[in-house]
């Protein structure tokens, strides 16, 4: 059983689609078993995304990522990192196959619709960032 950490960015919250990408999770099996909405201040997203701040997108993104109210979950399943990963489709909308979330939601390369972790490493570090660990009720 795996852990990964998935955004519902401030396009797709604004969209009305948090539950059609809920539904995605679930008939990929994927559970949610930790979730809430929030609106990061630009430090925090700043922080989130502290990986990227020598890309030249990390402005442009932590503006965005702080427009707004997100939904953050904790998803578990078997290979639950790269299973979301799949589900996601490609960072870029254009490439994301069909069906996939960014194909279906995704707006452009900065506003993809969702996030997710890409590693073990990173979903332990951002599953930390946004929940205590009282707050992921594992079933
Ligand atoms: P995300 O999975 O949230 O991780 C970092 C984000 O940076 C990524 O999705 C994209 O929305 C955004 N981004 C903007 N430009 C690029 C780029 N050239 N390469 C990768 N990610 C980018």
């Amino acid at each position: 059983m795996e852990y990964t950490l998935s955004i519902v960015k401030p396009n797709a919250v604004k969209k009305n689609v948090i539950g059609k990408i809920f539904a995605q999770f679930e008939q990929h099996g994927l559970r949610i078993v930790a979730l809430k909405m929030v609106q990061l201040s630009l430090s925090r997203a700043q922080d989130f995304y502290c990986e990227h701040a020598q890309k030249p997108f990390y402005n442009k993104l932590c503006d965005f990522m702080s427009s707004g109210p997100i939904c953050v979950q904790v998803l578990q399943g078997v290979n639950a990192i790269e299973l979301n990963r799949q589900i996601m489709g490609a960072t870029d909308p254009s490439q994301a196959e069909a069906g996939t979330i960014r194909a279906m939601y995704g707006d452009s390369l900065d506003e993809n619709s969702v996030h997710g972790s890409d590693s073990p490493t990173s979903a332990q570090r951002e599953i930390q960032f946004f929940f205590e660990s009282e707050e992921i009720l594992v079933r």
